[in-house]
């Protein structure tokens, strides 16, 4: 079964806008990891016009309080939580670039990179007992949710995490814990 966004869900005005809406809907006060666990919330949600997703190249939604980044790089579509593992920067706002062959988002606030397609983070190491060492990508591991994007007749749906591991940027994606971003200075 698919489900429409509505109208206060979604956001395509990039970059300008940095405060996403806060849903307050069926929130649970003790749940300190905001998980999908019911099954509805793991139906695939419409999140917008394939056409307009490729032209905005990233738009944000919510998807059952659940704020989500979707990008299109590359002609891919990638779903993320939207509020990064380490403080809870604004993934949406962030440059992507080519980390050893992997599309990365580079987290705005303090650099983070995280794979679009996995949510690992990735950090460079050396090796002292190399001769020469040189700085080589590793991963720390997933840490940053993604989520399914699939595309049906033109219209983009997500399709929440269904994995019920706790994953870093769990903590940000929930209500209770994000920060409210001050506006971008014009
Ligand atoms: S909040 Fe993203 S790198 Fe610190």
């Amino acid at each position: 079964m698919y489900a429409c966004l509505s109208e206060k869900d979604h956001h395509s005005d990039f970059p300008g806008n940095v405060n996403l809406p806060l849903s307050t809907q069926n929130m649970n006060e003790d749940s300190s990891v905001e998980k999908s666990k019911k099954k509805e919330d793991r139906n695939p949600v419409c999140v917008g016009r394939e056409d307009d997703i490729k032209k905005l190249r990233r738009t944000t939604v919510v998807i059952h309080d659940r704020e989500v980044v979707v990008f299109y790089h590359d002609g891919r579509f990638y779903a993320l939580d939207c509020r990064c593992y380490h403080t809870g920067g604004p993934l949406h706002e962030g440059d992507i670039e080519d980390i050893n062959g992997q599309p990365c988002i580079i987290c705005p606030w303090h650099k983070y990179k995280i794979t679009l397609a996995t949510g690992e983070g990735l950090y460079q190491a050396i090796n002292p007992r190399e001769p020469s060492p040189k700085p080589k990508w590793q991963s720390k591991g997933v840490k940053q949710r993604t989520h399914r994007v699939t595309v049906d007749s033109g219209n983009v749906y997500v399709t929440l995490s269904d994995t019920d591991d706790n994953i870093e940027s769990d903590h940000y994606a929930n209500i209770h814990n994000r920060i409210i971003l001050p506006p971008k200075k014009k």
